[in-house]
């Protein structure tokens, strides 16, 4: 469960990229994130995960505080950034054994995840290779198994699957799906409309800083006009607020 109440966060003096954002993401289900450019999704996901503070409002991941408990609730989650590009120096098995190290996975079952993940994402043969030799969709492959290393509760992934080959985007869908299934909380931001159609148990839409819809695809149908793709919905929703 992922808890917000009230946050808020401004850059500089003047753009409020996050206003007054309440919600519960509850757990079992899969949470697509979606707005427009410049939304506020990053900036909401970043402050979920502790790599940003609000300036105002509280969050909790599972029932423990961000601010007050950071060390467990950052315990509770993997995050994959929308920046693949990271930590370039080291080889992959070296990179997951790094974040293995650092949830204190142990070695069986860091073993098992890594074949587990390598052999789904076809990144067996790459693992002995630097991530600076990494094609981009190889990069977020390896920040995903990195982030799930150690199964964590809840997951949060800003555009995951962006550059993903079909077989690969198939198989994240596919782990999300699993995740969900077994009670536990997936959120994603994407601008696939059909991914979030097809894979969301709920849509969260953000527009200039604020939720303008959390629910479900038939009650925003419901909300909205029927009859509109989500498409037609989310271009209505975020053109003339
Ligand atoms: N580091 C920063 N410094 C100043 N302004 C920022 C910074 N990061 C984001 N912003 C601004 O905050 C607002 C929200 O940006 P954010 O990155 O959260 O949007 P987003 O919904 O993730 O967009 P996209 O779909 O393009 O990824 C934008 O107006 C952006 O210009
Ligand atoms: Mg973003």
């Amino acid at each position: 469960m992922i808890s917000l109440k009230h946050v808020s966060k401004t850059y500089g003096r003047s753009v409020k990229a996050v206003d007054d954002l309440t919600w519960d993401i509850e757990d079992g289900q899969i949470v697509g994130f979606i707005g427009p450019n410049g939304a506020g999704k990053t900036t909401t996901l970043k402050m979920i995960t502790g790599i940003l503070s609000p300036d105002q409002g509280e969050i909790t991941i599972n029932g423990i505080s961000m601010k007050e408990d950071g060390v467990n609730a950052k315990r509770q989650f993997g995050f994959v950034s929308d920046s693949p590009d990271n930590f370039l120096r080291l080889k992959g098995i070296e990179y997951l054994n790094f974040m293995a190290d650092i949830y204190q996975v142990s070695t069986e079952d860091r073993r098992r995840r890594i074949d587990s993940f390598s052999g789904r994402f076809g990144m067996e043969s790459a693992l002995d290779d630097r991530i600076l030799s990494y094609s981009h969709g190889m990069r977020q492959k390896i920040m995903v198994m990195g982030a799930l290393i150690h199964e964590p509760a809840v997951w949060i992934l800003d555009e995951p699957l962006t550059g993903l080959d079909p077989k690969s985007a198939y198989e994240l869908k596919e782990m999300m799906r699993e995740h969900a299934k077994g009670g536990k909380s997936v959120l994603f931001s994407t601008h696939v409309l059909e991914v979030a159609e097809k894979l969301c148990d709920k849509v969260s839409v953000i527009n200039k800083g604020k939720i303008v819809f959390l629910g479900t695809l038939d009650e925003l149908r419901e909300k909205y006009n029927s009859k509109d793709t989500l498409e037609d919905i989310f271009l209505e929703l975020t053109e003339h607020a």
